[in-house]
């Protein structure tokens, strides 16, 4: 019987006083044993060795678990057993996971032959002249106890990559059989596979139970030594070993040691057990190097990872990222897109803001240079008004004074009304020239041309205060704005006239004062204008001040600004009620150039 991968339970309750007895007391020690033939024989064969040890040692209940390979890692993962009975590769592998410690190694009884020591066997049928070294066993059929048996396969394994052959894929067929080794001894013996493995003693113990001929099998790699009786093909390994697990107190374990290398080679457990006592712990060393050198058992995991193992454990992790990654991707895919849509109609926006902007800063410029063709046509036709006014209007009352002066020269020969009437239209004459001279000023100060803008300024200010001598008017000229060319002028001229116009008819202001001169910063209203010098104007009165969110529906401040623009000026005006009004003006010294329609 097979042992099946579960735990199989098998209680044995044991108790008795021996020549040991006293110490640690009443401990039920669990004895784990590997089952390699099925529990039943386990049971059969290590019952006695248990009962052995309960005698030995008293006051304690020993309890047998025959287990396989999954099921003694298992039980000692958690922490199950206190002993441990199983092959050397078994051991190595337990001892680095779990932290067990041998405390003596079995002497196996082969037919009256004890042995610490135990190896595998390659074999073969004799017939099999195509067989002759291990290197021929390439592309045949091979038999084995399992990958993980150590001397059912490991053993061999080791030989044959020795002999250049990779048992999992040089060979047609690798066929893990299982327990009882038997049944590879018959397989190959009946043509079944060309070749397998077993460990040694087992082709002589068959033999001797008359149930193979030693004459039918060729030993492959055969090594001779007169010291190890058997037939063999692989190097000697320590045998089974007898461990204490890591729960189990040190007292207690040198207890079970003593009374196992005390056993008598021929004691019934001996027998039953078909082994020949126990001896001190050998070395392990060489089950080792045989697994670093196959890279399995403990050295497994360091060097025979493979990305399929690490995804296969890890395979939840992966999911994860996965779905993390394709989250991210389509995520990414779509702000992409949303990015993209966004950019192309920001593009789009943008492109018509420049259009629109492009296009108001033309009309800007178009309809500055409009005011500035308008204002020009209109100075134009108030000059010439004004020299209709004097030429023709001029000339014509001067002769109308001059007839009158004549009718009134000769008045003594006349009428005495006739001489009233006479001197009457003298007078009416000269009051309609000083009328029509001051329109003429008015349309066009003659000044201007003749003395420039400060002198005319100076000449407006002073009839205004004639007008209004209430009011204190004063100016102030700094810098020298003498050349300033004609549109400035007569723009700034005009603003003074409608600024001291609407100061007498809104402000009823104490104080005015009119403020002229060159700046050579760009005034802060001002930005990205490349024009360094400035002419300033500030007009300011203390007077009633406006509201600036309704100022009419007159003309003249709107004039002002529109006068300014067009020379690419600034203007503001800054009034509260009851708090005076200023008006700022600023020119560029050298005007950009207008617009070309
Ligand atoms: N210095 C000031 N003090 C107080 N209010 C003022 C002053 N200047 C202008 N205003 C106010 O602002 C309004 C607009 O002035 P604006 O010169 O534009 O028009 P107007 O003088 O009413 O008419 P127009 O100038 O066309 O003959 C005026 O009606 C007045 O109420
Ligand atoms: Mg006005």
């Amino acid at each position: 019987m097979r042992p099946d991968g579960k735990l199989v339970i098998i209680l044995l309750w044991l108790t008795a006083s021996s020549p040991l007895s006293g110490g640690t007391a009443g401990r039920e020690i669990t004895v784990g044993v590997l089952a390699h033939r099925g529990a039943d024989t386990t049971m059969e064969m290590w019952t006695p060795t248990i009962e052995y040890l309960a005698e030995q040692i008293s006051g304690h209940e020993f309890r047998l678990l025959p287990l396989d390979l999954h099921g003694m890692r298992a039980a000692l993962e958690h922490n199950e057993l206190d002993l441990i009975l199983t092959n050397p590769g078994n051991y190595v592998e337990l001892e680095a996971g779990y932290g067990i410690t041998r405390i003596a190694t079995l002497k196996n009884q082969n037919h009256g032959r004890p042995s610490k020591t135990f190896g595998a066997v390659i074999l073969t049928r004799t017939g099999r002249d195509d067989i002759r070294v291990l290197a021929d066993l390439r592309g045949k059929t091979f038999a084995a106890v399992a990958e993980d048996a150590f001397g059912g396969f490991q053993m061999a394994w080791r030989e044959l990559v020795d002999a250049g052959i990779d048992p999992f894929n040089d060979f047609s067929t690798l066929h893990f059989v299982g327990f009882p080794q038997d049944n590879i001894v018959f397989d190959v013996r009946d043509g079944k596979m060309d070749a397998g493995t077993v460990r040694t003693g087992i082709l002589e113990g068959l033999a001797e139970q008359g149930i193979i001929n030693l004459a039918d099998f060729r030993i492959l790699n055969r090594q001779v030594d007169n010291e190890f009786p058997f037939l063999r093909s692989t190097r000697l390994y320590p045998e089974w070993a007898f461990a204490k697990g890591r729960s189990m107190p040190d007292a207690l374990a040198s207890k079970v040691a003593i009374a196992l290398l005390q056993m008598p080679d021929d004691h019934p457990a001996s027998r039953a057990g078909n082994y020949a006592g126990w001896t001190v712990p050998l070395s392990y060393q060489p089950v080792h190097d045989l697994f670093r050198q196959l890279k399995t058992g403990p050295y497994a995991k360091t060097t025979r990872i493979t990305l399929l193992d690490v995804i296969r454990h890890y395979w939840h992790w992966f999911a994860l990222m996965l779905l993390l990654i394709l989250f991210s991707m389509f995520f990414n895919i779509f702000v992409k897109r949303q990015v993209n849509r966004r950019t192309a109609e920001l593009t789009k926006e943008v492109a018509e803001r420049k259009r629109a902007e492009e296009e108001s800063r033309k009309l800007l410029s178009e309809n500055r240079f409009l005011i500035q063709k308008s204002l020009a046509v209109q100075e134009g036709e108030r000059r010439h008004l004004a020299r209709e006014l004097h030429d023709e209007l001029g000339q014509c009352i001067t002769a109308i004074q001059a007839d009158a002066k004549i009718i009134s020269q000769c008045a003594p020969d006349c009428e005495p009304h006739v001489l009233t009437s006479a001197n009457a239209i003298q007078e009416v004459a000269s009051r309609i020239y000083e009328v029509v001279h001051s329109m003429m000023q008015r349309l066009r100060p003659g000044m201007l041309d003749d003395l420039g803008l400060v002198d005319t300024l100076k000449e407006e200010i002073d009839a205004w205060r004639d007008r209004h001598p209430d009011t204190l008017c004063q100016l102030t000229i700094s810098g020298d704005p003498s050349n300033l060319g004609d549109e400035a002028n007569i723009t700034l001229y005009r603003i003074t006239q409608e600024c001291l116009t609407n100061i007498a008819k809104y402000a009823r202001a104490q104080h005015v004062t009119i403020e002229l001169g060159i700046i050579e910063n760009q005034p802060e209203s001002v930005t990205g204008s490349m024009d360094k010098a400035w002419i300033r104007m500030v007009i300011q009165d203390d007077g009633t001040g406006m509201d600036m969110k309704s100022h009419g529906s007159g003309l003249g401040l709107i004039g002002m600004r529109e006068r300014v623009e067009g020379l690419y000026g600034r203007f503001s005006v800054v009034s509260e009620i009851g708090g005076g009004t200023t008006i700022s003006v600023y020119l560029p010294l050298t005007p950009a150039e207008p617009a070309t329609s």
